[in-house]
């Protein structure tokens, strides 16, 4: 539950639905199908037997796998890169995550006839990031203080159920709207012309690894909490599938949304003829559409925002967890000061991101995910697949899953990781 809830966030409700928007609906979705499952829970998989191997934080499990001093010497590189950008990747998403929750607040305070505030909370504006950046980290460092059963395992398990029961409701609510089925056309309705275009292949691999919350280390430090009885091929699959799932029915919400909006006189297309994607479509299309129902709109928006909200804080708690887990382990520093030193130095830098926002918020955005985590995701398959002995991987997947040796996933997988995912990776990356 805890590592589904951090590969489920805001990456699979906004970012999948928006980029199978803006690169041909359906011929988006089929391409992702195809990176998530042949590249991302390999990747995935990876990253969950090397943690549960290693018991330990990203740089002390790389370098217990490590041959040499060479290798040890990546391993440092790569595990401390990982927490780099992990923290990065923190800093910007509670700034947007931050704006789920003032909108969350809007209807509540239209509610409750306060329309000054509700026009505060709306408007973008320094102040309001700031503050909700520094709620939504204070949230969330709260979580990480409380540890991992406590904290991490206690909050996934109530909140992920309920943000699938939102997302359903919503779904039913929106697709009974004028409109909803244009929406539903634009989004499985496949333009193939796209699939030949190489920027479909980039946005397709860097939202799944994303979306999988790949090579920075969450998966790794989730997969050192999990039991050496658990049957981990069995446990990522459900990881990946879930995750893939609810990007998939998040589309069959959002894109319904937008053509509604339209129906309702909303604006949703850009000036060149290509949908809204970025912040505009949730922070304002959205909105509109909310508000031009009226009375209902209220309590949708006010769900709306609490399934991102949560979204949000079940995948933030797995990103501060990364840096904590290191500080705590290998520094010996207490989790909680450990939890509240880091968390504040990257509500600093959300901080000077807001006040910097054009010039800094798409250069780290792009930077984290698009340079970083592939670059990271290629090392750890040469980590388990060219670094590690062969004979030890195999050892440890066969912990709690005994037929694993003579099955499926022991046939393809090492072959995955080996070849088909660093080429892969590499190929996208260079082309
Ligand atoms: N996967 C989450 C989402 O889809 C975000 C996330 C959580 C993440 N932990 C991560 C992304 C680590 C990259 C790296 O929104």
């Amino acid at each position: 539950m805890a590592a589904s809830g951090s590969a489920v966030g805001l990456g699979n409700i906004w970012g999948f639905p928006t980029n199978a928007a803006s690169n041909g609906g359906a011929a988006f979705l089929f391409t992702y199908l195809v990176m998530a499952f042949a590249l991302a829970y390999p990747a995935l998989m990876a990253e969950l037997i090397i943690g549960r191997h290693a018991k330990a934080n990203s740089i002390k499990a790389l370098q217990s796998i490590s041959r040499g001093p060479r290798t040890r010497v990546l391993a440092v590189f790569v595990g401390s890169l990982g927490i780099l950008t992990v923290s990065f990747i923190l800093s910007f998403y509670a700034i947007v995550s931050g704006w789920m929750m003032a909108y969350f607040l809007d209807p509540l305070a239209r509610l409750a006839g306060m329309t000054e505030a509700a026009g505060w909370l709306t408007a973008d504006s320094e102040l309001r990031n700031g503050i909700f950046v520094v709620l939504f980290m204070a949230l969330t460092i709260h979580i990480i203080r409380a540890g991992v059963k406590n904290g991490i395992e206690r909050w996934a398990s109530r909140l992920m159920p309920m943000l699938i029961l939102i997302l359903l409701l919503l779904i039913v609510y929106v697709l009974t709207l004028p409109g909803a089925m244009d929406g539903l056309r634009a989004y499985l309705v496949p333009d193939f012309s796209q699939v030949a275009n190489p920027r479909l292949l980039v946005d397709a691999m860097g939202q799944a690894f994303f979306s999988l919350s790949l090579g920075v280390g969450t998966m790794l430090i989730y997969g050192s909490y999990i039991s050496k009885g658990e049957n981990l091929p069995v446990t990522g699959s459900l990881v990946a599938l879930l995750d893939i799932g609810i990007a998939v029915i998040a589309g069959m919400l959002i894109l319904p949304a937008m053509y509604v909006a339209l129906a309702g006189g909303v604006q949703i297309f850009n000036p060149d003829g290509s949908l809204v994607a970025g912040p505009a479509l949730i922070v304002s299309v959205l909105p509109e559409m909310f508000s031009a129902m009226g009375a209902v709109g209220v309590f949708v928006s006010l769900a709306f925002f609490l399934l991102m909200t949560i979204a949000s804080l079940t995948s933030s708690i797995s990103m501060l967890e990364v840096p904590v887990a290191f500080a705590a382990e290998y520094r010996n520093m207490r989790r909680g000061r450990a939890a509240l030193l880091i968390g504040a130095v990257v509500t600093l830098v959300s901080l000077v991101i807001v006040l910097n926002f054009d010039p800094l918020f798409d250069l780290v955005v792009n930077y984290a995910t698009e340079v970083s985590q592939p670059l990271l995701g290629f090392f750890f398959c040469i980590f388990v697949a060219w670094i590690w002995r062969r004979d030890a991987v195999l050892r440890e997947i066969v912990q709690g899953s005994p037929e694993a040796e003579s099955g499926m996933f022991w046939k393809v997988w090492p072959v995955y990781v080996k070849f088909v995912c660093p080429a892969a990776i590499l190929l996208v990356y260079l082309g």
